[in-house]
């Protein structure tokens, strides 16, 4: 699959460690969700929810650090803080920034989604910037 591309589902209730871990994310719930096991990795986004777009990070993935690893597609939207179970959303993968790993600790994993959280927004507010060369 080339980027971008997007995928469609209504937010399920995850295991709610995201929350504690400071990265509350929106997981999808996927019938099918073997069909998406060749696109692991952790992507700069952006979600279409209630028909307003917002940005996030994204991770498709089998989750490796968690002691009960699962499949999953899920976003942490940025600076959002709302209950949405229920409701349907597309993530839209813009930019792929690295591999999912397994890490020692949740703390190694926070460590790294920090990181992530600082690269991804760089890359969106170039990727989003209003073009100010077309008049
Ligand atoms: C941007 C991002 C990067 C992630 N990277 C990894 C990773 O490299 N390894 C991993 O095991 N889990 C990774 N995760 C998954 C987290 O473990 C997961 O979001 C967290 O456990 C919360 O899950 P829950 O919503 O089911 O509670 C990542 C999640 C996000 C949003």
């Amino acid at each position: 699959m080339t980027l971008p591309f997007s995928i469609s589902g209504i937010i399920v209730k995850g295991d709610q460690l995201g929350r504690k871990l400071g990265y509350p994310t929106a997981n999808l719930d996927l019938p099918d969700a073997s069909k998406f096991h060749g696109l692991t990795g952790v992507y700069a986004a952006t979600v279409t929810l209630e028909e307003v777009l917002y940005t996030g990070m994204a991770n498709i993935g089998f989750r490796p650090t968690l002691i009960h690893p699962s499949f999953t597609v899920e976003v942490n939207i940025f600076d959002f803080d709302r209950d949405i179970y229920g409701t349907p959303i597309t993530i839209h993968f813009l930019e792929r920034i690295r591999d999912e790993m397994r890490f020692n600790s949740l703390d190694d994993l926070v460590k790294q989604m920090e990181q992530d959280e600082r690269e991804i927004r760089k890359i969106l507010s170039v990727l989003l910037k209003p073009d100010t060369n077309t008049q």
